[in-house]
């Protein structure tokens, strides 16, 4: 029913995608949201600032002591993430990188993560500076291939790393076919999936077969841009309370304020998560069709290599597009200075449109021999399409490049 009701809406845009979960939207507004937790009755869960909880007697209290290891509005928000990630559990930390970073301590010194050539610049950055020095091995491989995948796996691996589409070229990976591969090969390796630029609404790793899901929640989950924060769904009792322990003992974890804020922005997901994809399928198609741009990067075109893999194991598209301007990094450059609606910052998936240059911003951090052979290049832009009038977004993205290309007189 919701994927008609989404179909008559968006026209064909949904077509051919996987169905739309299950009362969604009611579950975005309702699960952890109940009224009768609180003795006020409180519709909407109140922010609760207090970082300690009185006890009726030594050691007796009523499921909270201490903000960092519990806090009532970070339940509610755990409450519901969990549910739209169709899991058990959730754990809410303060940034996806420390999601990343408390996922990761779970290993020893020793143990191997495999991890998907191409992913977030600032993951890229911890594996290979920080955790190696740690004492773990950490390899990349390209997981769109399951066969070079399955080579990558050692005796001593305990984690793989999935980011997809991946960060910024937007490589689709088959989460199911991964994970299968993996957990094949030792059951007790931890699959995770980085699943920031899908949001709940587009994609369920668990239900493909993965152990955790993860989230910067900075992105399309709270939708605002105006919180940092990082989550992960678990199903397995036993990841829960290993990082249950670690959100306590490492104590990376978000504000109670930021908690309302987030789990606020979850009950219009399944809202922005439709505009975003219909904007963003105007702006590739746009873009696709314009001599001014050598390749457009969108899993919801057909041009896309791995758009069969995304239909199936997706619900629908994000606001994420990469394309390549023709010519050189002073094209990339005129295009973006000239952009009026899309501001040029980091970041994505929020209501406004943004672009960014990956190879001077986001991914300046990942080496540059690595960077040609993912094809971050002088002439790579991502977009990050909001929720503002198509036309307008359009019509933005015409004068850019125009302004970047001028007619020849
Ligand atoms: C795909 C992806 N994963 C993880 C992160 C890190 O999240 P945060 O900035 O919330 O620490 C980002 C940030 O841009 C990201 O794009």
């Amino acid at each position: 029913m919701d994927q008609n009701h989404k179909q008559d809406e968006h026209g064909d845009l949904f077509a051919g995608f996987s169905t739309a979960y299950k009362s969604f939207a009611t579950e975005a507004i309702h699960v952890g949201q109940e009224p009768e937790q609180w003795k006020s009755m409180a519709v909407v869960p109140p922010i609760s600032l207090s970082t300690t909880f009185k006890q009726l007697g030594p050691g007796n209290h009523a499921g909270f002591e201490y903000s960092r290891s519990g806090n009532p509005t970070r339940n509610c928000l755990e409450k519901a993430v969990a549910a739209l990630d169709g899991g058990k559990y959730c754990i809410a930390v303060a940034s996806g990188l420390a999601a990343t970073v408390t996922i990761t301590h779970m290993l020893k010194v020793g143990d191997g993560i495999v991890c998907m050539d191409d992913v977030y610049g600032g993951t890229n950055r911890y594996f290979q500076r920080i955790a190696v020095e740690f004492g773990l091995e950490v390899c990349f491989v390209d997981c769109t291939k399951p066969a070079e995948l399955k080579a990558a796996l050692k005796a001593n691996t305990k984690l793989l790393w999935i980011e997809t589409p991946t960060n910024p070229t937007m490589k689709v990976v088959d989460i199911e076919a991964c994970s299968e591969v993996a957990h094949e090969y030792n059951k007790d390796i931890v699959v995770v999936v980085d699943n920031t630029f899908m949001s709940a609404y587009f994609q369920r790793p668990l239900a493909l077969g993965a152990d955790i899901c993860m989230y910067s929640a900075t992105k399309y989950m709270n939708g605002h841009s105006d919180v940092v924060m990082g989550l992960a769904s678990m199903n397995r009792d036993d990841l829960y309370e290993r990082l249950k322990f670690l959100q306590n003992a490492l104590g990376c974890v978000p504000s109670p304020f930021d908690c309302f804020l987030c789990n606020r922005g979850l009950k219009t997901l399944h809202l922005r998560m439709e505009r975003h994809f219909k904007n963003a399928m105007a702006a590739a198609k746009f873009l696709e069709a314009d001599s001014r741009v050598e390749r457009v990067i969108f899993p919801g075109l057909p041009s896309h290599p791995q758009h069969d893999v995304m239909k199936r194991q997706c619900t629908g598209c994000p606001g994420m597009i990469t394309f390549y301007i023709k010519g050189q990094l002073e094209h990339a450059s005129a295009f973006l200075s000239n952009l009026k609606l899309f501001a040029i910052a980091e970041s994505l998936g929020g209501y406004e449109s943004l672009a960014e240059h990956p190879a001077l911003m986001t991914h300046a951090s990942v080496p540059e021999k690595e960077r040609v052979v993912l094809g971050i290049s002088d002439t790579l832009i991502r977009l990050s399409v909001g929720l503002e009038d198509e036309v307008d977004i359009i019509e933005d993205l015409e004068q850019a490049l125009s302004a970047a290309h001028p007619k020849k007189k």
